[in-house]
């Protein structure tokens, strides 16, 4: 009986000492509300015992003769373990299930390592334009910051007007070209969640109008009363040339009638 066991653990310890040195953590992420599993390699031989641990917590207990594993404390009824392979299923994963998973088959431990991390963050969202041909001469368009946020609620949005403060707000926010949304350059969204915070790329302003420099404008002012007194001096000119032409074309009328008054 004790050479058996001699020759047993001569034949199995290398294996286990093999094992231990190729020592690997894996991470595994998981979202909150969804399901983990950890799949461990091929166990050599046929498996007898499993114990899977959670930090130093026992999370799940089989061992031959028993019909059910046991589950343990916050696992119990979240947890399913596969007796033949060793897999383990957890559902309704919460914040308090991060941390390192440790395997031990048969009394030996495995040399996975799983370490568990919760990923709930908002992705970088992207600036939806509606209507999709949106320009500066649309009536109004609508701006959306879009992106899967399935796995990141509680999400606020917040938006930006060129280099202006950020704003929370709606998703969809809508523009028209009104006097303050001309002089904005562009706009830039912003999706927030109680971990993360992600901002989208700069989108330019379909209605932006670039202001016309000061000077333009006075040149322009000076342009119009020119063309208004031009206007007028030629009116005033066209005026005084049909009235000297009247003096000048009426003296054989006229002139005939005062020489008559006169000779009379
Ligand atoms: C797991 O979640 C489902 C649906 O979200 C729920 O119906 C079920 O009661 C939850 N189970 C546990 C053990 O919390
Ligand atoms: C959003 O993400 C979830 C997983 O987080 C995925 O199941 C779903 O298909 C995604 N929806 C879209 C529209 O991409
Ligand atoms: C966005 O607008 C701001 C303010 O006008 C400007 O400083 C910035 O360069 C613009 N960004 C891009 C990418 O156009
Ligand atoms: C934006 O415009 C759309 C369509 O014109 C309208 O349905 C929506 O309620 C508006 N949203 C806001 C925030 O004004």
């Amino acid at each position: 009986m004790e050479t058996q066991t001699a020759a047993w653990l001569t034949a199995v310890l290398p294996l286990v000492l093999l094992t231990s040195a190729l020592a690997e953590k894996t991470s595994v992420y998981f979202v909150i509300g969804g399901s983990l599993t950890l799949t461990p390699p091929v166990a050599p031989g046929r498996i007898s015992r499993i114990l899977w641990k959670h930090d130093e917590n026992l999370v799940a207990e089989w061992a031959d003769g028993r019909a059910e594993p046991r589950y343990s404390g916050t696992f119990r009824g979240r947890a399913g373990l596969d007796t033949t392979t060793g897999r383990l299923d957890i559902t309704n994963v919460t914040e308090a299930d991060a941390g390192m998973f440790t395997l031990d088959i048969n009394n030996a431990l495995q040399g996975e390592r799983y370490e568990a991390t919760v990923i709930h963050k908002v992705p970088k969202p992207e600036i939806l334009v509606q209507p999709l041909r949106c320009s500066s001469g649309s009536d109004s368009c609508t701006l959306t910051c879009e992106g899967n946020i399935t796995e990141a609620e509680p999400v606020t949005y917040s938006w930006k007007m060129g280099a202006g403060d950020w704003t929370e707000s709606e998703q969809s926010i809508n523009i028209s070209s009104t006097e303050g949304i001309q002089s904005v350059t562009n706009f830039t969204c912003r999706m927030t969640n109680p971990v993360s915070e992600e901002q989208s790329e700069v989108h330019p302003n379909p209605f932006f109008q670039r202001a016309r420099p000061s000077s333009r404008r006075w040149l322009e002012v000076f342009l119009t009363v020119l063309k208004v007194v031009g206007v007028v001096s030629l009116v005033w000119a066209l005026v005084y040339f049909v009235w000297r032409n009247r003096d000048a074309a009426c003296p054989c009328v006229g002139g005939k009638g005062e020489n008559a008054a006169q000779s009379g």
